[in-house]
């Protein structure tokens, strides 16, 4: 049996206008009332910004470079992904809400929730938070294969399709330009770390060291070159505790487009047409106009 036909895809719901998937809408209630630990960090992001490698480097740095120490689990059960849910099939069960209330102190959990709906308990203890974004475009294609290849999502449909909907908004976790830019706005207001893919990819040690910073933690050059070298893409891909090939069985399938895809800066020219690029870049000047936010397309 093929993947197609054993595991039957999610349904989108509406929440306040951002779109979820039913599994992920039907907990939401309860991850409202999740309470937060003062020393709690978030690891926030819109899918597909970077957020598996975001979350790589702070346990690298929390373990003070410990390879070891690191590869103790996967990703998604070292730092729960705090609203994904999940119950069938069975081998990709999964409750990042369980997860993380049953963790001791400190956590690192993670989330794609826009900023208004992250639980306000993270607020009230005043946590910090690491939001990373990615440009709009490679945002788009990585999102665009995450789709094909995790059953958990709904049809992408042709590229073209997914195009539209990705710029209407009417994918899971609702509006790449609505996210970027309520967390730009919040990180006035709150202790938010606001990074960039196209900057860590462009010079990963001075966006470690950033973060290195914000969590008040002290590391060795020896250690700080550790962890540059074990957060590569190239390291990354081949470790089974980062790449995903050991969660979501069932789900995920590796062979339509790994997890790991390309993690490259302006792919998105692969896949743009002409066309498609004018359409987008007149519409994203509309969307992004009432934000300061900046982003690099290419290197
Ligand atoms: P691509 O599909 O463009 O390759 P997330 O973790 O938020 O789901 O993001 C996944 C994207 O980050 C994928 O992008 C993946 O390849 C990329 N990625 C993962 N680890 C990376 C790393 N160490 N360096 C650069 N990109 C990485």
């Amino acid at each position: 049996l093929s993947l197609e036909q054993t595991v039957s895809r999610s349904a989108l719901v509406e929440l306040e206008g951002v779109v979820l998937i039913e599994p992920v809408h039907r907990t939401f209630d309860q991850v409202q009332k999740f309470k937060a630990r003062p020393d709690d960090l978030l690891i926030a992001t819109y899918a597909k910004a970077g957020t598996t490698w975001t979350q790589e480097i702070v346990d690298m740095i929390q373990q003070n470079g410990d390879v070891e120490k690191c590869r103790r689990d996967t990703t998604c059960k070292r730092q729960p992904f705090l609203e994904w849910s999940f119950q069938n099939p069975p081998s990709a069960r999964y409750s990042g809400l369980e997860l993380a209330e049953a963790m001791p102190s400190p956590r690192t959990i993670k989330t794609h929730l826009p900023v208004q709906l992250v639980p306000p308990s993270f607020w009230e203890q005043n946590c910090k938070v690491i939001y990373v974004a990615r440009n709009a475009k490679d945002n788009l294609v990585s999102y665009y294969h995450f789709h094909r290849m995790n059953k958990g999502m709904p049809e992408p449909g042709t590229w073209d399709e997914f195009v539209e909907k990705f710029m209407n908004g009417k994918v899971l976790w609702g509006s790449w330009y609505d996210h970027v830019k309520g967390w730009w706005k919040a990180k006035d207001k709150h202790r938010i770390l606001y990074l960039f893919y196209e900057d860590m990819k462009e010079n990963p040690k001075q966006e470690i060291q950033k973060i290195v910073k914000f969590l008040e933690k002290d590391i060795n050059e020896e250690v700080l070159n550790k962890i540059v070298y074990n957060t590569s893409f190239e390291i990354m891909k081949e470790n089974p505790m980062a790449n995903y090939t050991k969660d979501f069985e069932g789900i995920m399938d590796h062979s339509i487009s790994p997890f790991m895809r390309k993690g490259a800066v302006g792919d998105w020219k692969n896949y743009f047409t002409v066309a498609q690029n004018e359409k987008f870049d007149e519409d994203y000047k509309k969307k992004m106009a009432d934000t300061s936010l900046v982003f690099r397309m290419e290197l």
